[in-house]
């Protein structure tokens, strides 16, 4: 999609559709809005007045000009009560708008930037979420399929309106920003929508080889021969069922003018398939496992904003990729394996293979001497029980490290919530064969599988996001309903990687 920036009155824009904007229990519009109220002889204040538009957060009312001013129509977008304005309205506003926007069938649309005026928020950053919130809600799913939906158009381009040229530096920025990350998020979607026999463990470092050759980053994909040269019996144990063979993908951005500096490393769980393998899971829901791979979408994603945002800090991504499966080869309950770093681990459940992968990537990041380590991962059921599917798990004792990324989370409208990574846990993942086991039973099961990765973790700050659930928005009750997310994947926590990278870069 094509997004610029324009100086200039939104009323005077030629385009299918502008985008005004309305805080709730306002009933004379000012700023942008009361312009565009004034050059229709008041028909906004009379929407309000009448109580067809309030202003409430997720809302949208169309006026049609019919020549006042040059734009076919008027789409003005509820932020709700100004007093709980932040980014997320923001994204919240600028989705509703354009998805009315393209319903109506327009293809040229114009917004001005929500919050920019008297919102109180940061110029850049609103410009910024107008536009992630933008194209993430339009973002779709190319699905292959004989016929094409025809009479559908698409929005093509979205012009931000800006008044006053010395803010038009500020928009820009941001509005470029915006695009990088959201065009990243499309990616991670499109990869994790994909089925599992499109998005093989080969497809996924290839996809991966690609990002990094179009943004100049450095990859490096191990095979199955180098893992086994680099002891990582762990993840090796999970793929050695499978006919499609495990990959590593190494993405390294290493700017000169840090090299000196320790990367910080991201961590991706890409297991392409879960079907549990032996353990093997219920067939209800096991088609859910296709994004098993969703923290690995996300680390490529990120790692694609980080090298175009070209941030001032070194930043490597890891991605260990495994298809878990039945067969002749696969691994069974009670077999036993050892990981890089030398501890052995007693399979329990084969359906805890997300761990035995991670366990291996995090030895590798050790190789790495990280400033800091985070792992995203669609970890644990247990997860999705404890907080649902709206907040992530956060597993991080470094006070600086935890602090910067549940502001990040908040910031981005992807919470995080801090859960306990107390050693008391390990009696549930001891024992009698081998060093550690790889399931702690029912109780409190995302906190052991955290302990369990706790043992792959070197001298540096780590944290661990389980992210069971949220990897997909869905309708559902348990889901927040948001414009900006569409059918499938989500693309979270991209946006809360890359905005603690940023604020990192800052400080
Ligand atoms: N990929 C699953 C976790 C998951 C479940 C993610 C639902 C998203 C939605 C993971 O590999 C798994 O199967 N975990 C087991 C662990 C157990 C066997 C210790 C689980 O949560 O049941
Ligand atoms: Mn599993
Ligand atoms: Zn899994």
């Amino acid at each position: 999609m094509n997004i610029t920036v324009q100086q200039g009155g939104i009323q005077t824009i030629a385009a299918d559709a502008i985008i005004v904007n309305l805080f709730q229990g306002v009933t004379e519009p000012a700023g942008a809005t009361g312009a565009v109220n004034k050059a229709l002889g008041g028909a906004i204040s009379e929407l309000i007045a009448g109580g067809d538009l309030r202003g409430k957060q997720g809302e949208t009312a169309v006026l049609y000009p019919r020549g006042a001013i040059p734009a076919r129509r008027v789409i003005v977008a509820g932020l709700g009560k100004a007093d709980k304005f932040d980014l997320e309205a923001v994204r919240e506003a600028a989705g509703a708008a354009i998805k009315q926007a393209e319903k109506l069938g327009a293809t040229q649309v114009a917004t001005v930037v929500h919050g920019g005026g008297t919102g109180g928020l940061d110029l850049a950053e609103a410009a910024q979420a107008v536009v992630e919130g933008t194209m993430l809600a339009l973002y779709r799913y190319d699905a292959p399929r004989a016929k094409k939906e025809e009479d559908e158009t698409r929005v093509e381009s979205v012009t931000l309106v800006e008044f006053e040229a010395a803010k038009m530096e500020a928009v820009e920025a941001g509005a470029r920003v915006g695009q990088i990350i959201a065009d990243s998020v499309y990616l991670t979607r499109t990869l994790v929508n994909q089925p599992s026999n499109v998005a093989t463990p080969t497809a996924i470092a290839d996809a991966a080889q690609k990002m990094c050759a179009e943004v100049g980053l450095v990859c490096r994909v191990l095979d199955e021969a180098e893992m086994q040269a680099e002891g990582m019996g762990a993840l090796l144990a999970v793929t050695q069922g499978a006919a499609q063979p495990a990959k590593f993908v190494i993405v390294e951005h290493r700017p000169a003018a840090a090299a000196e500096q320790q990367p910080v490393v991201l961590v991706g769980k890409g297991v392409a398939f879960d079907t549990g393998g032996y353990s093997i899971k219920p067939w209800e829901h096991m088609g859910d496992m296709k994004m098993d791979m969703a923290g690995a979408g996300a680390v490529i994603g990120a790692m694609r904003a980080v090298a175009l945002l070209n941030l001032p800090l070194p930043v490597v991504g890891l991605v260990p990729t495994v298809e878990n499966v039945i067969s002749a080869t696969a691994y069974k309950p009670a077999d036993v394996f050892i990981a890089k770093n030398g501890v052995s681990i007693e399979i329990i459940s084969t359906d805890a293979e997300g761990r035995l992968i991670l366990a291996d990537a995090l030895c590798y990041a050790d190789t790495l001497h990280p400033a800091a380590v985070i792992d995203v991962a669609t970890l644990t059921g247990a997860k999705a029980v404890a907080l649902g599917v709206r907040t992530n798990a956060l597993f991080c004792d470094d006070d600086p490290l935890r602090e910067a990324l549940l502001a990040a989370g908040q910031k981005v409208g992807e919470p995080l919530w801090r859960m306990p990574l107390d050693p008391a846990y390990d009696r549930q993942i001891k024992s009698n064969v081998a060093d550690i086991k790889n399931s702690g039973g029912r109780g409190g099961g995302a906190i052991t599988a955290a302990r369990f990765l706790a043992h792959f973790v070197g001298e540096w700050p780590w944290a661990h996001i389980d992210m069971a659930g949220s990897a997909e928005s869905g309708s559902g009750p348990e889901h927040t309903p948001r414009s900006y997310m569409t059918k499938g994947a989500s693309g979270v926590p991209l946006r809360t990687l890359v905005e603690y990278l940023r604020s990192q870069s800052k400080s």
